[in-house]
Parts: C-alpha cells; structure tokens; sequence
C-alpha cells in the first residue's frame, strides 16, 4: 500500500514571475482554494497518511496555509460564525517540510525524501498540475503500482502544440489506458516520441534514490526526475497510465484560465 506523498514546491517559478516573486504558484487560487490543496485533498482521498513538501525560502505562506490557526478560530467563535471552522481546519494528514535550499531541479527536490520515503515505494505529485475530478486520480496510480510492482506514470494525451512543455512518452500500449514506457523525453523542441505527456503524478520505487545521487544536470542545467526515471527503466520498465479526464497546468497561462473558469461552473453547479 502507497502511504507516502513527495509534493515537491521549491521551485522560482520562473514562467509565472512577476507575480511567483511574492506569490508562490503552489497557492494561486483556484476558487477559494490554493492549487496545492488539491493536491493535498486527492493524496488524502488516495489513502496517503504522511506529505512531505518540498519548499523554499518564500515559501514559508505554504506552511502557514495547512497550520492551525487559533487566532482566527477563535475570532470566529467571537462574530459566532463556528460553521466556518470546518473549511480553515487542517488537512486530517501528516504533512512535513524540508527545505531545498537551492533550485536544482526536481530531480533534486524528490532526492531529499530518501529518509521521509525510508526505502519504501512513494508518489511524487507536482502541485502545478491539477484535476477537479471528485475521485481521486492518483488511486489508478497506486492500484497499477500493486499490480505491476514497477514505477508509474501519469499520462494524458496533449495536443501536439504544446508537446514540447512537458515530459513527453515513449511508449507501447499493453492495455486499455496501460501503456510500457521505454523512457521520457523532457520538453522535445521537435519530434516527440508520441502525444503523451507527463501529468505530474509518478508512483516511484525507492531505488531512486541512490540513482539520483549520481544524476547530473541534464535539461535546463536541472538534474530531473527524468533521468533518473528512464535510467531504471533500462532495467525495468515503467507502466504508463492514461487518463481520460482533463488536467490542467497552472503554470501555462491558457490552462489557469481554463481552471478557474471550470471550478467556478463545478461551484455553481453544487450550489443549485
Ligand atoms: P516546474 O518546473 O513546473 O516549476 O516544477 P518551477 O521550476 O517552479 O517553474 P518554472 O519552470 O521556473 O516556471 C514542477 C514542480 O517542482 C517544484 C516546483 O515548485 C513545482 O511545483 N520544483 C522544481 C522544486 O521543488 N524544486 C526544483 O528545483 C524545481
């Protein structure tokens, strides 16, 4: 059983500036929730007991979003608005931090969980990529883990436009959805290897670890998941999973658009 969640969040931001200068992306709004209590809420709903999250030295408003807040309970209490205090309770999960102190790429990031991971099977979950769905989608991740015990990938089919933002598979198709990746190519300038990309949800072995200690700088002068992925993947390959439902980046601009529109049609929706 997966019970482990890497979320890492240390990185500048750099496609978002000027606003990730005091901002940081993890916590644009999306309705009235920051992007990475999504992500949160889909690992808690997966069945994942402890976070780790990966933050930088601007990042401490992450922290101080899934604390307690005495204060304002207690204001609350005061204007007797107590059924408020469900929605600014914290997430019922155990959640750590660690710093990175430099960014050096997600590969990096993912690489200071070896002792939160203690040599078990964990998911990486970027918090820049987002579904609205009620079920969680990071459970066909684990349920596939079970099954094929190999590491797991979160797959979605782009259009071609936009290949070259994302990790792109190279991969052959087993099953419905399944697919046996022989590797990734990181953001392809030309010539992707097909039209699935990457949607930032990884199950991982732990044997990672001692891969990324040794992985150099690759893409972008960043060491990367990547790499370090499609290295194991010569020894065993990973297993693809495609999902059907919509993902969205929240760093590409055209897509935070699209969410925010989407969670405020989910929001009335509800209300009706
Ligand atoms: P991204 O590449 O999307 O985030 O990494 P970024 O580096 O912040 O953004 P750009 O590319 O400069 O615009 C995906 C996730 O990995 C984290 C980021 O915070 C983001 O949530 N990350 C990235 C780290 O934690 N550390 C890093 O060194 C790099």
């Amino acid at each position: 059983m997966i019970q482990k969640a890497i979320i890492p969040a240390a990185g500048y931001g750099i496609r978002n500036l000027p606003i990730t200068k005091a901002i940081p992306k993890e916590l644009f709004p999306i309705g009235n929730r920051p992007a990475i209590d999504y992500v949160v809420k889909e690992a808690i709903d997966a069945g994942i007991t402890d976070i780790l999250i990966i933050l930088s030295r601007n990042k401490t408003e992450i922290m101080n979003y899934f604390d307690r807040s005495m204060e304002l309970e207690a204001h609350l209490r005061t204007i007797h608005k107590e059924s408020m205090l469900p929605i600014i309770a914290p997430a019922k999960v155990n959640i750590q931090y660690i710093r990175q102190y430099e960014a050096l790429g997600l590969g990096h990031a993912v690489s200071l969980g070896q002792s939160f991971a203690a040599n078990e099977p964990f998911a990486v979950m970027l918090p820049d990529q987002i579904n609205l769905h009620q079920n969680s989608l990071l459970l066909p991740l684990i349920r596939n883990y079970e099954k094929h015990r190999t590491n797991v990938i979160g797959l979605q089919s782009v259009d071609p436009k936009l290949l070259s933002q994302y990790g792109v598979a190279s991969a052959v198709q087993v099953q419905r959805r399944i697919y046996e990746v022989a590797s990734i190519v990181e953001k392809p300038a030309y010539d992707p290897p097909s039209q699935l990309a990457v949607m930032g949800r990884y199950i991982v072995e732990p044997g990672i670890f001692e891969l990324l200690k040794t992985t150099k700088p690759g893409i972008g002068g960043e060491i990367q998941l990547t790499d370090a992925l499609n290295q194991m993947g010569m020894t065993r390959k990973a297993i693809g999973y495609v999902y059907k439902e919509r993902w969205y980046d929240t760093s590409i601009e055209h897509d935070y658009l699209k969410i925010q529109q989407r969670a405020y049609q989910l929001h009335k929706k509800r209300k009706q």
